[in-house]
């Protein structure tokens, strides 16, 4: 599957979800492991040399991206089921290149800057590109890295990065706003820095915490990850480990959104309530009812879910990533919403597909204005990110008639068997050609 959908993302995606009204949606799923944690325990191992197992690991897009992104570094993988081992080279064995062609269809490949400078004392990135969501600088990266030690240059595309001791040194950073991939990044390159390094201002999501937990098992010394003040004792050298990397938020968001909008009742079986407080809050205040229970994290939704305003923040706030799908269930809630997108611009492109949805959705800057109808109507519609794509799919769901969303690459990025998942809960929901 992850093979096929990496093709599909060389050509660009031909492939296209028709969704046909569903609902109520009723039934137990798992959001599997977490995306934007797995990406970066993947390139933690690049810290050991030796052969690490990842359990959890979903078979998405990225992840087979973030294979070849190893491979091109000299690191050879297999998988067997969820199950990712990856055994990486001796420092004089790995390569510290990261090329264009992948880093350009993912973003999060950046995170391999920290730990490359960490370990060869030298990493030369392609400049990402990535998902569709506005302009995403790396310079706190860049600042943050280069405080430990790093001078940087860019030429012909590429971000160049020497450590001048040959090792990076522990310092004090204090980031300028807490990027969740900076953090990552800066968490990587202290373990094996020289001294001690605080991060202040740290990204406090759990998939930190993650990374955090899977560094420590290979002997790092961290303090504080899952906080906004990290503290790290570098250490000579690490072991290679075997870490299970914790569920998707996202994911069990999505289905908890769908079972709320079409007035179902959802189970996410491995959700995390203490990962989305935010989220199930948001969920209650629509109306919806939220529980764990023997079976796991389940939603109840009412017949109709009522207006809500949401503002995106850094963790713990509501996350941007849950936005797009809670967009689409108050497009379809009584009353007013005013849905506020404080992280990423750009990020309300798939609102003119929500509105050739027959979605009422008026955008002022970084505002939506979202006045609930009773039904939408389907459309072919296109998704521009991987969140965007859950979200119209959803949207079709409570929409008269077919949807066809295309960009179906995009949710194959970050989503195992989308529509299998959903028809589990007995949505309508088909991949043609
Ligand atoms: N920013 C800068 N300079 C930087 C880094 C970030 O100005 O050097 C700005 C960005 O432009 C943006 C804001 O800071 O406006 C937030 O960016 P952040 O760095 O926190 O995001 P990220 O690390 O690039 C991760 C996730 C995203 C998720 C965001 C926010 C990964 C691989 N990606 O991105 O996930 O939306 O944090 O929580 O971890 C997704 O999964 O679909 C996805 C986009």
């Amino acid at each position: 599957m992850a093979e096929e959908a990496f093709q599909a993302a060389i050509l660009g995606g031909v492939e296209r979800l028709l969704i046909r009204p569903s609902g109520p949606l009723e039934g137990t799923v798992e959001a599997g492991g977490a995306k934007n944690s797995v990406l970066k325990l993947m390139a933690a191992t690049l810290l050991a040399e030796g052969t690490h197992v990842i359990e959890r690991v979903p078979d998405i897009t990225d992840v087979a991206i973030m294979v070849q992104v190893l491979e091109a570094l000299g690191c050879t993988a297999s998988r067997q089921g969820h199950q990712l081992t990856v055994s990486v080279p001796a420092t004089s064995a790995l390569s510290a290149e990261a090329p264009y062609e992948l880093v350009e269809q993912m973003r999060a490949s950046i995170v391999v800057l920290g730990p490359l400078l960490a370990r060869c004392a030298e990493a030369r990135v392609s400049m990402p590109g990535g998902d569709d969501i506005g302009s995403r600088p790396i310079d706190i990266h860049v600042e943050g890295l280069g405080q430990l030690g790093t001078s940087f240059t860019t030429a012909h595309g590429y971000l160049e990065g020497k450590v001048a001791e040959g090792r990076l040194i522990g310092q004090r950073v204090a980031l300028e706003y807490p990027s969740h991939t900076a953090t990552d990044n800066l968490l990587m390159a202290a373990v094996l820095a020289k001294g001690t390094t605080v991060i202040e201002n740290a990204a406090r999501e759990p998939e930190i915490e993650d990374l955090a937990a899977m560094l420590v098992s290979m002997g790092a010394s961290i303090e504080g990850a899952g906080t906004s003040r990290i503290t790290v004792e570098g250490v000579e050298r690490l072991e290679p480990a075997r870490h299970t990397a914790i569920a998707d938020r996202v994911v069990a968001a999505t289905y908890l959104v769908a079972g709320a909008m079409t007035g179902g009742r959802v189970t996410v079986a491995d959700g995390r309530p203490d990962h989305m407080e935010m989220l199930l809050a948001k969920l209650r205040s629509m109306g919806a009812e939220v529980g764990m229970g023997p079976e796991g994290l389940w939603v109840a939704g009412p017949d109709r879910l009522t207006a809500s305003d949401v503002a995106t923040l850094p963790y713990p706030g509501v996350a941007t990533d849950y936005k797009p799908m809670l967009v689409a269930a108050l497009c379809v809630a009584e009353g007013v919403s005013i849905v506020s997108e404080n992280l990423f611009e750009g990020r309300f492109r798939y609102i003119d597909e929500l509105r050739r949805m027959g979605a009422e959705v008026r955008t002022e800057g970084h505002h939506a204005v979202v006045r609930g109808v009773e039904r939408l109507s389907g459309a072919p519609v296109r998704a521009t990110d991987i969140r965007a794509g859950a979200a119209l799919v959803l949207a079709g769901l409570v929409a008269d008639g077919h949807t066809e969303v295309s960009g179906v690459d995009h949710i194959d990025r970050g989503y195992e068997a989308f529509e299998r998942q959903l028809g589990v809960l007995g949505a309508d929901v088909e991949r043609v050609a």
